[in-house]
């Protein structure tokens, strides 16, 4: 094997999607997923590939420092891609302790046994670590976040993602390691926690439930396709400069309630219903506490620098994600399980 690397958070959405697209693309590398199997952790999500050779799942907890120090000294890894994370905003208003564990604890303890392995010893490797466009705080309707934007996170996630950045940049600053840290927008596609707008919306119509739409639904998110993503860190990981920032994006800007709109149209389509059916599922429910209006991505470091691209065909990508949730009952079944019930109640129901 010509390197191993570390994916943590392999079994969640983008995760799996990188893992998948590592393990085939690259096959002298040795991928170790670590992943704690949370809520949002489902190893269906790679069983195409989980008997692949240069493929090893490891079940633990990036909070605990002793096993992570004992898992680095194990594998004495080439390179990190953190993906590990809790992710969604309307769980850190809940419990915003959680979020801090992870993904800032969690965080620092996987930079100090990188260093612990490394020493002084750097050269071809690479502590990647996954972040957001939330740690920008929220635009108006006009502009774009650049990687010179000030940090400016707004809720208990992105302000968790933001602190985990500024440790990653810290140990780039003061102990030399090389790291790489971008930046993306809102994912799309298949494997993504029925918790997320899209495959929520999905699952309700599908289950003639109210479709739960934050406030006037005017608030803005620009959305990019998973594989994109992945293909882009795949990029970053290989090509991106040390110590610097790339922000990714789809450039593909929708109001909440028009890509609903949209999805309605598609599930009506699909479902065989009238043009009309879906639609009327859609109810204005009390606003996300302090709810960030828009995001929007400007990647044209990106583009220039290293050349990438995302898919231009979003209404096709858009309608193959949907068809894959229509497919995919019994993974949306295993997922509607005791614990996402009692958190859709507590989110929608007891307000
Ligand atoms: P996800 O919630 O679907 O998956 C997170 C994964 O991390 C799960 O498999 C979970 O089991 C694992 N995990 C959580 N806590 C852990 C812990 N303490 N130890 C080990 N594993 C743990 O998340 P996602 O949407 O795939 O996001 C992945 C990363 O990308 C996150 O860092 C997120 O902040 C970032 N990101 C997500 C988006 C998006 O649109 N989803 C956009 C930009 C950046
Ligand atoms: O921008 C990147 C971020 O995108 C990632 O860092 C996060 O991990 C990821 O969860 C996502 O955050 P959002 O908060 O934008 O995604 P979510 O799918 O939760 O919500 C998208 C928009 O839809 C947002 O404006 C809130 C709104 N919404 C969401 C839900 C779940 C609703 O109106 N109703 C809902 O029920």
């Amino acid at each position: 094997m010509s390197k191993t690397i570390l994916i943590t958070g392999g079994a969640g959405f983008i995760g799996s999607h990188v893992v998948r697209l590592f393990v085939n693309k690259y096959p002298d590398y040795k991928i170790v997923n670590l992943d704690k199997l949370t809520y949002a952790g489902n190893l269906e999500n790679l069983s195409d590939i989980d008997n692949k050779e240069n493929y090893q799942f490891v079940k633990g907890d990036i909070t605990d420092s002793k096993f992570v120090e004992s898992v680095f000294q194990k594998y004495q890894f080439d390179g990190v891609i953190h993906l590990a994370a809790e992710s969604h905003v309307d769980r850190s208003i809940l419990n915003p302790m959680e979020f801090i564990n992870t993904n800032i604890i969690g965080t620092v303890n996987l930079l100090n046994a990188t260093r612990n392995i490394w020493k002084e010893n750097t050269k071809d490797k690479l502590f990647y670590n996954i972040s957001t466009d939330e740690v920008y705080g929220a635009l108006g309707s006009e502009g774009f976040f650049t990687e010179e934007t000030r940090y400016d996170p707004k809720s208990p996630y992105s302000a968790s993602k933001a602190s985990a950045d500024h440790l990653v940049r810290a140990y780039f600053n003061t102990y030399k390691l090389p790291v790489v840290i971008s930046n993306c927008s809102n994912n799309y596609g298949p494997n993504q926690f029925p918790e997320k707008l899209i495959p929520l919306a999905v699952n309700n119509i599908k289950n003639n439930k109210p479709l739960p739409i934050y406030g006037k639904g005017e608030n803005i998110r620009d959305w990019l396709y998973v594989e994109d993503h992945a293909k882009a860190i795949d990029l970053i990981f290989h090509k991106g400069k040390l110590g610097n920032t790339y922000n990714i994006g789809g450039n593909n800007e929708w109001t909440n309630i028009d890509l609903i709109h949209k999805l309605c149209e598609i599930m009506d389509d699909r479902l065989n219903k009238p043009s009309g059916t879906s639609a009327k599922l859609i109810t204005f429910v009390k606003d996300r506490a302090g709810h960030d209006l828009r995001y929007a991505i400007d990647s044209s470091k990106l583009q220039k620098e290293l050349g990438w691209k995302h898919s231009v065909n979003f209404e096709k990508r858009f309608e193959q994600t949907v068809d894959w949730y229509l497919n995919s009952q019994k993974w949306l079944d295993n997922i509607n399980s005791g614990e996402y019930e009692k958190y859709y109640e507590k989110q929608y129901v007891k307000r």
